[in-house]
């Protein structure tokens, strides 16, 4: 799907409102530049009152204003937050939590996502929007539920018991099959009926890792199963209308994006980067690089982000002038053909009513609102940008049931597969370079470099993939805990790191998770420093040492290493580098795999990323530093967003500045 322009404007929720507002809210939204935003995600009791007795009048009225003023709709199916009424009728419909407590209405997503009853009067709602409104003029888009497995990320009640009882029948056929996929042979747990199958509800220690792994795969089908049901009617009604729905940023583990990224027309995002952290820009776009990957480089949706504070973190900091635009053109640079927010006007009332808005509720004439008019008027003057997209050299592989698994509990330590991300992809960040962030089964071909983060759970599928990576000429850089076990959470015959042991020409022998706060001494060929979290006594079979450990046990033992492969080679970490030092390694790693950054000699905190599009390219540069920087371009451009038309070849970005320039 490409769009005309760049999309902009936000959730707009006008049943928190008298309809005499609603049109000062159009002209207001003509003024600050909105093209598009997201109706009706929360109104389902206002539509549907009483069990099958709708009131869509107000909502046609909605449709129509926005119609008139020349607004798009992203239409929501209204399902995320369930009325009263259902819970009141049909108990069951509430989820349960592992300790068996019910989770009550009074906030929204109070549904089991198995339950026939929830799906049964969701789809009726659906048929309804989708007879109703499919060809009103307003429509765009088709918004899909709302950040499926926010709250509720798995439901463990009896009706999820079952539906997971017979998602186990069709994977695995009988219970012996069940029984030796889970290693129940261990604590005697063998099973020797179905109806013995239950959730990995609380028990008095650790469960089964194989369970909880199946349960987490099944949770996020059953929440899929939701979606599916509804996108399957909106296409029969609409087959034209493209449909999305929101994912949580940065990445939300109970939900595989890259799985649910297949099932819809565009892969939208909501992102909350927090003012407070100096690197949060830096998180946000691994989440942004993840989106844009999970459609293979398709431009994304930002679906939501905060115009200023949000509500719901235990301090919440308003962006600072000129933060919120720098950070809408940092989605935009990574790939965003839409910069949306939560929400259009604040609310009143509620649990919402401290989150910013586009329209705060002190009025027009505000920082925010102000900054949001002249936002909107950039975007609107930038719409050569849509459908432009972003290349990358690098990829960064992540998993979702390497995810559910390598977190695990009873492991020689735990594990943060977000922190281990950000610790490979933040040096990469910083280099300037750019980075896809992919699936285990992505198309590797055109990545000169692949980074695997504790790929803990590694099927033999992957390992050939890595492989044959390595074999062509490509290089790829695998830290410790990868190869582990396999789909089932059984260990690997030989142990770590499994079937990559003749890539990386190595055998781990012993896992050394270091202390709380413990570290390990480092040489990385005459560069020192500390490594964290983790260390491993390795035994390379083939692979040459490029550092070692410089403390304690392991003092002289392997820590890096590296092993040439067919045309390319596999580097391995035993431990994860402090900052530095894994920025000089990545940095060796890249130079060995060819991969420059966007532009030479950038200065630190200036963030730079290409987007082409036939004969176009842009150059984005962001300033994220608290500094003025000047960055020489290769040749000269114009700023799309500067004052001067002239082209330039020196661009001065002062403090979250941004410039996009056309060559
Ligand atoms: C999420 C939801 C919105 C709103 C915002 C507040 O992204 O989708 O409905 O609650 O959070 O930040």
């Amino acid at each position: 799907m490409t769009m005309p322009r760049i999309l902009f404007g936000g959730d707009y929720n006008p049943e928190q409102w008298p309809e005499d507002v609603w049109a000062e809210d159009m002209k207001l939204m003509v003024e600050a530049g909105v093209s598009l935003v997201s109706v009706g995600i929360f109104a389902w009791a206002q539509v549907e009152p009483r069990p099958g007795e709708y009131d869509f009048g107000w909502f046609d009225r909605v449709l129509d204003h926005l119609a008139d003023a020349g607004i798009g709709a992203s239409l929501a199916t209204m399902t995320a937050s369930p009325p009263p009424w259902l819970s009141r009728l049909h108990p069951e419909v509430l989820p349960n939590r592992a300790d068996g407590v019910t989770l009550w209405p009074g906030a929204r997503q109070h549904y089991c996502p198995s339950s026939p009853v929830y799906r049964e009067h969701a789809a009726r709602l659906v048929e309804q929007l989708a007879g109703r409104y499919g060809s009103h003029p307003a429509l765009r888009l088709w918004h899909v539920g709302n950040e499926y497995g926010c709250h509720v990320r798995a439901c463990y009640c009896d009706v999820s018991a079952a539906d997971f009882r017979r998602w186990l029948r069709d994977r695995y056929g009988d219970v012996d099959a069940l029984n030796a996929a889970w290693s129940t042979t261990f604590w005697s747990q063998r099973y020797d009926d179905w109806s013995e199958v239950l959730p990995p509800r609380t028990a008095p220690t650790f469960g089964n890792p194989a369970q909880k792994l199946d349960f987490a795969r099944f949770s996020d089908d059953a929440i899929l199963a939701c979606y599916t049901l509804e996108r399957d009617i909106l296409r029969r009604h609409t087959p034209d209308v493209p449909l999305t729905t929101n994912f949580i940023g940065l990445v939300h583990k109970p939900i595989d994006s890259f799985r649910w990224a297949a099932e819809q027309d565009v892969v939208s995002l909501d992102s909350y980067p927090d003012p407070y952290d100096p690197r949060t820009h830096v998180d946000a776009g691994f989440g942004y690089d993840l989106v844009r990957s999970a459609r293979r480089g398709q431009p994304w949706l930002l679906m939501e982000q905060a115009p200023s504070a949000v509500n719901w973190r235990e301090r919440n900091a308003p962006k600072p002038p000129g933060v919120m635009r720098l950070w809408s053109w940092q989605a935009v640079a990574q790939g965003a053909d839409a910069v949306l927010f939560f929400q259009w006007r604040q609310a009143a009332g509620g649990a919402e009513k401290f989150h910013s808005a586009m329209l705060p509720h002190t009025g027009e004439h505000t920082r925010t609102h102000r900054e949001v008019r002249e936002l909107g008027a950039e975007i609107a003057a930038a719409a050569e940008l849509a459908g432009t997209r972003v290349q990358a050299d690098v990829a960064l592989l992540h998993d979702w049931p390497n995810w559910w698994a390598v977190e695990g509990d009873a492991h020689p330590a735990p594990l943060d597969l977000l922190a281990a991300h950000r610790a490979h992809y933040g040096p990469v960040f910083d280099a300037h370079v750019t980075c896809d962030v992919v699936p285990p089964d992505a198309d590797l071909a055109g990545y000169r470099l692949v980074i695997v983060p504790n790929l803990y759970l590694l099927s033999t599928a992957t390992a050939d993939a890595l492989r044959a990576h390595v074999h062509r000429g490509g290089i790829l850089l695998v830290s410790y805990f990868t190869g582990v076990v396999d789909e089932t959470e059984r260990l690997h015959p030989g142990g770590a790191p499994g079937p990559l042991r003749d890539l990386l020409g190595l055998r781990v022998e012993e896992f050394w998770p270091l202390p709380v706060d413990g570290t390990i001494g480092l040489n990385l060929g005459g560069r020192h420093g500390r490594g964290l979290e983790w260390s491993e006594w390795v035994e390379p079979a083939g692979a040459q040492v490029m550092g070692t450990f410089t403390d304690g046990e392991l003092t002289g033992r392997p820590a890096v290493l590296r092993h040439s492969y067919g045309e390319g080679a596999a580097w391995y970490l035993a431990t994860r580098p402090d900052p530095a030092l894994m920025r000089a390694v990545l940095d060796q790693v890249r130079a060995e795999a060819g991969v420059a950054p966007v532009l030479p000699d950038l200065p630190d905190g200036v963030q730079a990323v290409r987007r082409h599009g036939g004969y176009r390219s842009y150059l984005f540069l962001l300033n994220h530093g608290g500094t003025p920087a000047t960055v020489a371009l290769p040749a000269p451009a114009v700023d799309l967003l500067g004052e001067q038309d002239a082209p330039t070849d020196l661009v001065t970005l002062p403090p979250r500045g941004v410039a996009v320039l056309r060559s």
